[in-house]
């Protein structure tokens, strides 16, 4: 079977990717996604606050449209990517200088993107990226201004614009211990004692060749809160050049983390970001490495791909 059609054998809900119209229009990359390798996406960058909400009031779903369009009626689900976050945020928003402004800002973004979609988007990211990996908030127009309240704000739009969408917080650096996964955990708690609806943490698990070991350790932390759990944007980039012998070790890592949440009970899904290696973001980000993804950039299986498919 293929990718997704296995995990969900496994009593899993899905194996997704990230994609947009700039991705799915590719003639290569398209029969892929629609595969039955695959059965939910993430806008990769569509849903963003920059592109969704460029002025304040004035909204554009041109590309979120069109992304869950193709997705719905390709079979897929969606997950909802990003509602409150420091980068790919417009100037605007940043420009702000008080707290009832931000708060009314937040509310009114939240109501409209999430309004937009209901019941048509199962999962959304609501924060993300709010830790720096030493435990404290990071520094941004919305901590600035509101302190930890800005994440109650946030879930609680979330919540009455979709009372069915499952709202998760979202980060990286959680695949190993540390300030950072601890204050994650710790917030969970408050915002669970306070009533806030949150329902999931995405474990973003961008990854390096070799080091992927912390994530059996720390999922089973995360699934502890009582939440669900998911990796929400898995990629294990390589260091170039790429070799054989590199390949073989992918496809262990990706084999070591697919088990990590098949084995534990409440991660939902896996998404990988992006289809294929000419799809990933790594190469522009992070300069010396690649090739991070299930599929080659012509759309060949990887032998991580086969570390994946093992798995389940
Ligand atoms: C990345 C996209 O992949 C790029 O195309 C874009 O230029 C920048 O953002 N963490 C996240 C994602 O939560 O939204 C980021 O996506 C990758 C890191």
């Amino acid at each position: 079977g293929l990718l997704d059609q296995k995990i969900k054998a496994k009593g899993k809900v899905y194996l997704g990717s990230a994609l947009d119209p700039n991705t799915f229009n590719d003639g290569a990359v398209r029969p892929v996604a629609i595969s039955g390798d695959f059965g939910a996406f993430t806008p990769e960058n569509s849903g963003k606050w920059d592109t969704t909400e460029p002025a304040r009031g004035v909204f554009n779903f041109t590309n979120l449209d069109a992304l869950v369009n193709f997705a719905t009626s390709n079979g897929k689900i969606v997950r909802g990517h990003t509602l409150v976050w420091h980068q790919q945020l417009p100037a605007w928003v940043q420009a702000i200088r008080d707290s009832n402004t931000l708060t009314q800002v937040i509310q009114n973004h939240i109501a409209t993107e999430v309004g937009r979609y209901r019941g048509r988007i199962f999962a959304w990211d609501v924060v993300n990226e709010i830790f720096n990996d030493n435990g404290t908030f990071r520094t941004s127009v919305f901590f600035n201004l509101l302190g930890e309240n800005f994440v109650d704000i946030a879930f609680r739009a979330a919540r009455a614009a979709d009372p069915n969408a499952k709202l998760y917080i979202n980060d990286f650096n959680l695949d190993g211990p540390g300030p950072k996964i601890d204050a994650l955990i710790a917030l969970v708690g408050r915002l669970k004692s306070r009533g806030v609806p949150i329902d999931g943490i995405g474990s973003q698990s961008h990854l390096i060749l070799g080091q992927v070991g912390g994530v059996a350790g720390q999922l089973p932390r995360l699934a502890a809160t009582g939440l669900q759990v998911a990796l929400t944007e898995l990629d294990i980039r390589i260091q170039s050049p790429v070799t054989t012998q590199k390949l073989q070790q992918q496809q262990n890592d990706f084999n070591t983390v697919a088990r990590a949440c098949i084995s534990v009970p409440n991660c939902v899904g896996i998404t990988v970001w992006g289809i294929s290696d000419k799809n990933s973001f790594v190469d522009s980000t992070f300069p010396g490495f690649t090739a991070p993804l299930l599929f080659d950039r012509n759309l060949q299986r990887k032998p991580a791909y086969n570390g994946v498919d093992a798995a389940f």
